[in-house]
């Protein structure tokens, strides 16, 4: 069995013995320490719940000592950042037309964040960036390198969807007004996150980050310093579905693996040789 699945039975079997009037089951402190050491999970089984094994309903047992939670600290602050991006009204007419803001997803550790421009008409509705079509081909992207997608973390530039007022179909790119006043979010999200790299997908992230406009074919394989970051530049991954040729996949693929190097992270021979 799975430990999400032995959890949830663990939790169902307490459940069923409050409701039976059991008196509150405690785990020795041995158990208890045992358990903190093999959990996966960076919270305490103290604080959580232990395996059924580990349980005892007796004389010589102990109540849980009611220690805080110890939670993942960066967690803690995206959270907070969340919370005040959900009830941001700093651009009043997206603040109306947005069906919910889109703060970012992953892992609050990561070594790689992939910032793009802002949620499209998908990631709107799901709440999670790159969730479409460009976001599923990011995803296949990030798993080439190597990564599954919630080992990195991905956020935009514009935590709203641009609106496109008259109009309930198609998105537009924000504004430099928009993402001047959007900014400051991800600036948050990048200090706390403190990424190895950052890879800024497409011109307006690179607009949105370094403060300035150019070709792509100018910017992208290039290494620039966010704050002393490494910031890779390659192509949104919408570009590559306009664009469905093999030389430009190639592209963005050269750029990632001057992302992995970076990272020290081994290549093999059949990623170099992927859209060869
Ligand atoms: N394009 C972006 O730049 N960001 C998203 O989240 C989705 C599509």
């Amino acid at each position: 069995m799975q430990f999400p699945q032995a959890l949830e039975t663990v939790l169902e079997t307490l459940e069923r013995m409050r409701s039976e009037g059991a008196r509150q089951p405690c785990a020795s402190r041995t158990a208890l320490e045992t358990l903190n050491r093999i959990t996966p999970s960076p919270h305490s089984v103290m604080e959580s719940a232990a395996p059924a094994a580990a349980i005892s309903v007796g004389r010589d047992s102990v109540e849980p000592s009611p220690t805080p939670r110890p939670t993942n600290e960066n967690t803690d602050k995206l959270a907070a950042i969340n919370e005040r991006v959900t009830a941001c009204v700093k651009c009043p007419n997206l603040a109306s037309s947005r069906t919910q803001t889109v703060f970012g997803v992953g892992n609050p550790d990561a070594d790689v964040m992939f910032v793009g421009e802002a949620p499209g008409a998908d990631e709107d509705a799901q709440g999670e960036p790159f969730v479409g079509r460009a976001g599923q081909l990011l995803t296949k992207i990030i798993k080439a390198m190597g990564f599954a997608r919630e080992e990195v973390y991905i956020a935009n530039i514009l935590k709203c969807r641009p609106d496109t007022p008259g109009s309930a179909y198609g998105n537009r790119p924000p504004t430099p007004s928009e993402m001047q006043t959007c900014r400051p979010y991800l600036m948050e999200q990048i200090e706390i996150i403190q990424p190895k790299v950052i890879v800024a997908l497409g011109a307006t992230a690179v607009e949105g980050l370094l403060g300035h406009r150019a070709p792509m074919h100018q910017l992208r394989g290039r290494w620039n310093s966010f704050n002393g970051t490494p910031l890779m530049v390659t192509y949104h991954p919408a570009y590559l579905l306009r664009n469905q040729s093999p030389s430009e996949k190639r592209k963005v693929w050269e750029d990632m693996m001057q992302v992995l190097e970076r990272l020290e992270k081994p290549i093999s021979e059949k990623q170099r040789n992927y859209f060869l």
